[in-house]
């Protein structure tokens, strides 16, 4: 097996330019989850998929279709009862690419500049299901499968209400593993490989906030009539304290507090202050008092406010009030917090806050739940040794603010635990104009996927 091994590892250095073309192909796809318009590269993605897992030797490839986007299955179990067997998600739909205006390039015209290749979903997450094509590649063109290997790949990530929950609950034969390989998370820097052990869950929702029937005049009703924007803007801003805490009645009740041991272990990692500001190119941070930037967005709940609109926002002046006022506005969750429950503390809020002079609707998009993924397993150790030939260093291990929904979902009706691996960077813009991947981290990142798939 070292000999298979090395041939694999030769193979994808000889077959870079390879799996670059693949990655490009894939991008090219607009497959934007939450579009309507765009069902068509929805079907064509997954057809795209459904291909590529046939030429790397899957022997049973299925597309599932579900009530929205379909799911894609791939196995070969080649490798025989006595070897493990790994569960590699991925998710091909990607986040739409507005604010357009700000993008340097196309964003569905995958373009070279450097050491990065500029694209929607180039890190969040077609380059990463690409990594893993392509170390399945190299040990299969190579020699014999060393682990079974199963392919579970969405496209519904990037929209709440995946259908994929139901999928996971009604085929945990077709899925069952020995674990669970999300490569949806990231590096904390090109020289830093991750390991991330926890995901905090989400509670998204829209706020309606309605005044007047219909827009009027600022003027002739102003004063008379309350704003919905003003009511709104109130609204959110008591959802906060000064000291930066979330109000909501029982938010914070059924977080787990942080040991001191791992407060200890996460003051060590190499994510300061420095990296926020620099990050954002903001002059200041903020957030809950008492709490590093480290522990604020990987161990404690947080809300934010993802849209607001009212009124009037074109150029010049337009003198209204607005017949209505709209939020988005979502939680991050950490353990052991339930986002339905979090959906009821908002309505009691609007209960008690709400003036009578409007009418409001509060209506729950995602509701998903945070994960705590164990950090000492086998399979773990496996990826630690793996990163370490490929990088020459040990992984650092660290909380993740964003979500990954699946997670839960394989822990709960699969009972498997997931290693949270990826090589998308925090400067890589994921969700924003000018999203990336950088290239050597992509390709040491395959090296690492072979070295871990013969460490298993
Ligand atoms: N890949 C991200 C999650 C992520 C973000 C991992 C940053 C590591 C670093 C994932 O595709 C994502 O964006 N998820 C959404 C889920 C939501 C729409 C339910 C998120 O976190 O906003
Ligand atoms: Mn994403």
């Amino acid at each position: 097996m070292a000999d298979h091994r090395q041939k694999a590892l030769e193979f994808i250095q000889d077959h870079k330019n390879q799996s670059l073309e693949k990655m490009k192909e894939l991008i090219s796809i607009p497959s934007v989850s939450t579009d309507p318009e765009r069902a068509g590269d929805i079907k064509e993605a997954a057809e795209w998929l459904r291909k590529e897992l046939e030429s790397l030797g899957m022997t049973r490839v299925e597309i599932h279709p579900t009530p929205r986007h379909p799911i894609v299955y791939a196995e070969n179990l080649s490798a025989g009862k006595d070897r493990p067997t790994v569960l590699i998600y991925g998710h091909y739909d990607v986040q739409p690419e507005d604010p357009i205006e700000d993008w340097n390039t196309d964003p569905f015209t995958p373009t070279e500049k450097g050491e990065n290749l500029f694209a929607r979903g180039a890190t969040d997450m077609k380059g990463q299901i690409i990594a893993t094509f392509s170390a399945i590649d190299a040990i299969h063109q190579t020699g014999q499968l060393p682990v079974n290997v199963k392919f579970l790949i969405e496209g519904e990530e990037e929209i709440g209400g995946s259908y994929l929950e139901t999928f996971i609950k009604d085929n945990t034969e077709l899925l069952a593993c020995d674990f669970f390989l999300n490569p949806d998370t990231g590096m904390q820097a090109p020289d830093l490989p991750t390991i991330t052990y926890a995901l905090r869950g989400i509670a998204y929702f829209e706020l309606r906030v309605q005044g007047p029937k219909h827009d009027m005049h600022s003027g002739t009703f102003g004063g008379a009539i309350h704003n919905p924007a003003q009511v709104m803007t109130d609204l959110l801003s008591g959802l906060h304290d000064k000291k930066g805490r979330v109000t909501l009645k029982g938010f914070y009740d059924r977080v787990i507090p942080l040991g001191e041991e791992e407060r200890e272990e996460l003051s060590k990692l190499p994510i300061k202050e420095e990296f926020y500001l620099q990050q954002g190119g903001v002059k200041a941070l903020w957030g809950e008092e008492g709490y590093t930037p480290v522990e604020r967005t990987g161990a404690r709940p947080t809300l934010e406010i993802n849209g607001l609109y009212s009124g009037f926002i074109e150029e010049g002046q337009k003198t209204v009030l607005p017949a209505y006022a709209m939020a988005k506005v979502s939680c991050r969750l950490v353990a052991d917090q339930d986002p339905v429950e979090v959906y009821e503390q908002f309505k009691a809020y609007l209960e008690e806050n709400a003036p009578e002079t409007v009418t409001w609707e509060l209506t729950q998009m995602s509701k998903d739940f945070p994960s705590l993924s164990d950090r000492k397993s086998k399979w773990i150790e496996a990826y630690v040794k793996a990163a370490e030939a490929a990088w020459g260093k040990r992984p650092i291990f660290k909380r993740e603010g964003g979500s990954v929904p699946v997670v839960v979902h394989v822990q709960q009706s699969l009972g498997v635990d997931s290693v949270n691996i990826g090589f998308g960077l925090p400067s890589d813009n994921m969700h924003g104009p000018n999203e990336k991947i950088h290239l050597p981290t992509f390709y040491k990142g395959i090296e690492a996927l072979v070295h871990f798939f013969f460490n298993l």
